[in-house]
């Protein structure tokens, strides 16, 4: 089945295009989405919120401010108020050398909008962002999923930081397959000891195949971060240890050909980019 074919294809190799083709188009909107899918990515990254009205909207940052010329929070707009914005100017202003006038005027997305272009001819990597902050994002999402037979298709995998979503998530619909993200960093007062925010597992040092497996009881795979300030988090044999307990791992966000090239050496199964076109010429 479709479904069946998406799940083998996890222990390949993925190309992941983050917000779309965002280092060449502003992030999250359908010209970066049109981009990577013309490159024939296998993958489509997005985040997913809710506006005050109830509607699903592909926005990563709690705040309007850094990508569009409006201010404060996307849950206090409406859709409406939403789509009056611009969030392609700040692009052009921020890279100049990409500029680019039909960026101007770009428009606020919704998943709806995104489906409706490309259906089952993408696949889809959707991350539940700030749950705590959407309250009935699931609901909403597994709903919409369900209505464009995603599912079924092998055209979705949904994404979070926080286990109880992606369990929500798994609660409405078990078929969906789910990623869970970590983030390792040095903790300041704990004289820089590594540790995991989403208090998921425990340090990379001190992980066991126990922890692991709890992931696998209900994700498919773990996207993680590989680098802190330059310095690597992880490690080769962290990959591996996850792998062999049938998690395959995808690293974000890598944007620079060295670095890409160091990590399939490590043979992760997938890289989240922004320039998922210097990925695709390595993979040739
Ligand atoms: O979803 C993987 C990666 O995108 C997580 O970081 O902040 O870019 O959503 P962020
Ligand atoms: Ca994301």
């Amino acid at each position: 089945t479709p479904l069946e074919q998406q799940l083998k294809d996890l222990e390949s190799f993925q190309v992941i295009a983050h917000r779309g083709a965002s280092g060449h188009a502003p992030e999250s909107t359908m010209a970066a989405y049109e981009l990577a899918h013309e490159w024939g990515v296998d993958y489509l990254e997005l985040d997913v919120q809710l506006t005050s009205d109830g509607e699903l909207v592909v926005f990563h940052d709690d705040a309007i401010d850094r990508t569009s010329d409006g201010d404060g929070s996307i849950n206090d707009h409406t859709l409406e108020q939403l789509k009056a914005l611009d969030t392609g100017t700040w692009f052009n202003e921020t890279n100049a050398d990409k500029a680019n006038v039909a960026f101007e005027g770009a428009q606020i997305l919704t998943l709806k909008e995104l489906f409706e272009r490309f259906g089952h001819d993408a696949r889809y990597y959707i991350e539940t962002k700030s749950p705590q902050l959407n309250p009935g994002l699931e609901e909403a999402l597994v709903e919409a999923l369900e209505d464009y037979e995603m599912i079924e298709n092998g055209r979705v995998l949904v994404q979070s930081f926080e286990q109880d979503s992606l369990l929500k998530v798994r609660e409405l619909n078990e078929h969906i397959p789910l990623i869970q993200l970590v983030w390792y960093s040095p903790n300041e007062e704990d004289n820089g000891r590594l540790v995991e925010w989403t208090g998921i597992t425990p340090a990379p040092t001190e992980i066991t195949d126990e922890d692991f497996q709890a992931i696998a009881a209900y994700a498919e795979g773990i996207g993680t971060n590989v680098t802190y300030n330059g310095e690597d988090v992880i490690g080769a044999d962290f990959i591996s240890q996850a792998q062999e307990n049938g998690l395959p791992v995808h690293i974000y966000t890598i944007n620079e050909t060295d670095e890409m090239q160091r990590l399939r050496e490590w043979g992760v199964n997938g890289l989240f980019t922004n320039y998922a076109d210097r990925l695709l010429e390595l993979e040739d």
